[in-house]
């Protein structure tokens, strides 16, 4: 479903290029649901903004559902963006002095959905998180659990064929980052296809395969032969992270060449990092 081949990037400083991404070739199947580790700094975000149309590489293609998305003019892009990709960010971002139900809704504001059909499905959204009986509540009165609960109903309202989350559970002790976790599983069951990006390699381990950065560069990360999640975790794991995680580095590039079938049903919308909705990380 998703091919990013021959993708660079790089910051400048002063006259010096500093490579961000170098030479990153990745493909995800439909239904897949890949993690991604690596240093602070080593490009994690920046891979994942360009995964979700937020940052464009310096060089390179991306082919997203058989459509050559760097291509797309801007206005394209944002609706591609809104209605066939889902972001949940460490930070939440959701908008503070809405409630619960206005902000799983706002994807959908830009749908020509009916009130009361945006309603309905903020509220199955908000069902499938376990966030129902709080549809009322501000956003601010929540616990960060709650708040990234409501976050993952807002990436899901349109259904997107694409959930990118950044540090799901960079802000969350071990209770909630259990809870979320255990959402993500349950999201991978329905055929979702993922890419997480965490700090956490335990909680690297739900996903199908694991990636790591290093170096602008991505390979297969290897858990290490036999050993065990921590038992939080063990329930989550998926059975096919461990054979992958035997693949030798620079396989999973290869792995899934199988990419883009171009089949899966549009969905509505979603949210994308809109500048607004970083009011929450203000003071
Ligand atoms: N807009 C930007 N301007 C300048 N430098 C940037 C910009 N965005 C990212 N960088 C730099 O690119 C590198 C990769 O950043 P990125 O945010 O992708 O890392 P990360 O792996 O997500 O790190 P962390 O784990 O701390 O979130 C870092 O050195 C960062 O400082
Ligand atoms: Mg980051």
């Amino acid at each position: 479903m998703i091919a990013l081949q021959s993708v660079t990037k790089h910051i400048t400083d002063g006259r010096r290029k500093i490579p961000i991404l170098d030479d990153v070739n990745l493909f995800i199947d439909k239904g897949e649901f890949v993690s991604v580790i690596g240093p602070s700094g080593s490009g994690k975000s920046t891979l994942l903004n360009i995964l979700g149309l937020l940052d464009k590489p310096a060089t390179g293609s991306y082919v997203f559902a058989g459509e050559s998305v760097l291509s797309l003019s801007s206005g394209r892009l944002a609706a591609f963006r809104n209605q066939r990709i889902g972001f949940v960010f460490q930070m939440f971002m959701l908008l503070p002095r809405m409630n619960v139900l206005e902000n799983v809704e706002l994807p959908l504001l830009y749908s020509s959905l009916s009130r009361r059909e945006r309603r309905r499905r903020s509220k199955e959204a908000l069902a499938q998180v376990g966030m129902l009986e709080k549809t009322g509540q501000r956003a601010i009165h929540l616990s960060g659990g709650e708040k990234q609960r409501v976050a993952i109903a807002r990436a899901l309202v349109n259904n997107p064929e694409l959930i990118l989350a950044d540090e799901p559970t960079g802000n969350l002790d071990d209770d909630a980052k259990h809870a979320i976790l255990h959402i993500f599983s349950q999201l991978r069951r329905q055929g979702r296809t993922i890419v997480m990006v965490t700090h956490d390699v335990e909680s690297a381990r739900i996903a199908d395969r694991c990636l790591r950065i290093h170096g602008g560069r991505i390979s297969a990360y290897d858990f290490g032969v036999g050993s065990p999640a921590p038992a939080g975790l063990a329930a989550l794991a998926s059975p096919s992270a461990a054979a992958s995680a035997t693949v030798p580095d620079g396989a999973s590039d290869r792995a899934a060449a199988t990419a883009s079938d171009g089949s899966a049903a549009p969905g509505l919308t979603s949210a994308g990092a809109r500048p607004d909705d970083r009011e929450e990380a203000r003071p």
